[in-house]
Parts: C-alpha cells; sequence; structure tokens
C-alpha cells in the first residue's frame, strides 16, 4: 500500500492514497484498529458513523467475512455523527445506508445501536433526547464531555463536516453535544454532533476522497488563515485525541503539503 504521509501538527496526521478504494481499505484497516485497541483498553468501543456517499465503500469493507470474525462487534456502541429529517427507511437516511451496508452484516448488539431519528415531530427534543442517550453511555473524560473511541466524518466540497454547514448557528454551540438546525443551502432541517463533542474523541478519522473536494482541502491543509476560516471542517480540532485525515490522491491534488 502505497501512500504519501505529511504529517501537519502533533494531534494530525495526513494519509494519501493514489486511489479512493486505497483510502477506503487504510480508513477500514485504522478503523479495526481503533475498535480493537479501545476493547482490549476497556472492554468496549463508541463510535460515531458518518453518513453521505463516501463512507459506503469503508462499511461495506467492514461487512465483508474477514473483518466480521475479526473485529468483536458485539461490544462496538454505534451512534450517528449527523442525519437528515428523514425516516430511517428513506432513502437519504443516514442511518439507512449504515444499516444496509454494515449493521445487517455484522454481529453487533442491536441494544447498542442509537439511530438519531431525526424525522421527529420535534427534533430539537429528538436532539437533547440523543445528547442524554450519549450522556447516558459513552464514559465522559476530565471534562465531563463523552470521550468517543472513534468518530468517523466525510466532508463536503464546501467544507461541511456532520451536518455543522457554512453560516450554521450550531458552529458556535458550545454547551450542547448534539443540536437541530435548519440548514440553508437544503431547505432542510438536520440533527448533527457539535464541535465540544466531536473534539473530545480520543481519535477522529476524516476520509475524504474526489477531485470535487479538492479545493476545500487545499484550504483547509494549505490555503491562507481566513479561506480556512470559512470551512467548519476546520473546526476538528481534538482536544487531546488524534485527528487522522485520508486523502485520495483527486482530493489531495491542490494542496500543497511537505512530506514527512
Ligand atoms: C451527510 C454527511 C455529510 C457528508 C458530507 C460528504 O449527512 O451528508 O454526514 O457530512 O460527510 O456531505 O458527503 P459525501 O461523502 O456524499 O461526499
Amino acid at each position: 500500500m502505497s501512500q504519501k504521509q505529511s504529517s501537519h501538527d502533533a494531534t494530525r496526521r495526513i494519509l494519501i492514497e493514489p486511489t479512493s478504494s486505497q483510502a477506503t481499505q487504510l480508513a477500514a484497516d485504522m478503523f479495526g484498529t481503533i475498535v480493537c485497541d479501545a476493547v482490549d483498553k476497556r472492554g468496549i468501543c463508541h463510535v460515531a458513523l458518518a453518513g453521505g456517499t463516501t463512507p459506503h465503500g469503508l462499511y461495506q469493507l467492514l461487512a465483508k467475512s474477514g473483518n466480521i470474525d475479526l473485529l468483536p462487534w458485539d461490544l462496538v456502541e454505534v451512534f450517528l455523527g449527523d442525519e437528515r429529517d428523514v425516516p430511517q427507511d428513506h432513502v437519504e437516511s443516514n442511518f439507512g445506508m449504515i444499516q444496509r451496508t454494515l449493521l445487517d452484516h455484522v454481529p453487533i448488539n442491536l441494544s447498542r445501536v442509537h439511530p438519531m431519528g431525526a424525522d421527529a415531530d420535534d427534533i430539537a427534543q429528538a436532539a437533547a433526547d440523543y445528547e442524554r442517550a450519549i450522556r447516558d453511555t459513552v464514559p465522559a473524560g476530565d471534562d465531563g464531555i463523552p470521550q468517543f473511541d472513534l468518530i468517523l466524518l466525510g466532508m463536503g466540497g464546501d467544507g461541511h463536516t456532520a451536518s455543522l454547514f457554512p453560516g450554521s448557528e450550531a458552529l458556535d454551540v458550545s454547551d450542547r453535544l448534539v443540536v437541530s438546525c435548519f440548514v440553508q443551502v437544503l431547505g432542510r432541517s438536520r440533527m448533527t454532533l457539535t464541535f465540544p463533542l466531536i473534539n473530545a474523541a480520543r481519535n477522529i478519522i476524516q476520509l475524504v476522497t474526489g477531485g470535487d473536494k479538492a479545493e476545500a482541502i487545499a484550504d483547509l491543509l494549505s490555503g491562507a488563515e481566513d479561506d480556512k476560516a470559512r470551512l467548519p471542517v476546520a473546526r476538528i480540532k481534538p482536544v487531546a485525541g488524534k485527528l487522522l485525515t485520508i486523502l485520495d490522491e483527486p482530493a489531495a491534488r491542490l494542496a500543497d503539503l511537505k512530506k514527512d
């Protein structure tokens, strides 16, 4: 597996693979390592999974027989990073996608699977309920914020991540871990984890592939400060954990990265 590594700072590693399938394989390998390490150390692994299309291949890889036997799925607790305001069986549902590509194929303990339910009539209350479920399930770090072992994130071409979109009031939330918000550019509501919760994670994996993400990645990793400041994804800064950014070459092609 050929990969160009460019370490960005102490907490962030950037790994670039030639193709999206190689980047996806690397993400699957890292996912497995983090799950096994968490279970070895604490007897359970708390993850929050990304939606969108990029992680499809990752979830399908994880659902392949070799990985099913390899990983302690019954000790994995699954939350979502964000969700659309649609029922779980809707084609746009992140949970529905994760269920079809991964959860239906691995021996997960269904009592440890937490859909967001962002189609609730009162989505704000549903967000508060989801936060309560996270607080009741995921042990907190020293700062009192639940500490996920792994939060998997994608990134949109506008630099959004989870459902934290440019201009959203959710970007500046500091006193809640899960919020609902109306996303102007979509004309729809979303539910999303907030930066305080995301940045409390032990491990964050950003999996970003495709040339359509190249401009945002270039701004994020090598752009001027004010270009970077426009991007919600630039606010992903783990407080004490590790941030691994996995790219394919098309997504990295405009970034000026110094190699290790
Ligand atoms: C969602 C995702 C979102 C996603 C980006 C990238 O609900 O859509 O959680 O944050 O990661 O939009 O989406 P793609 O992977 O489809 O490019």
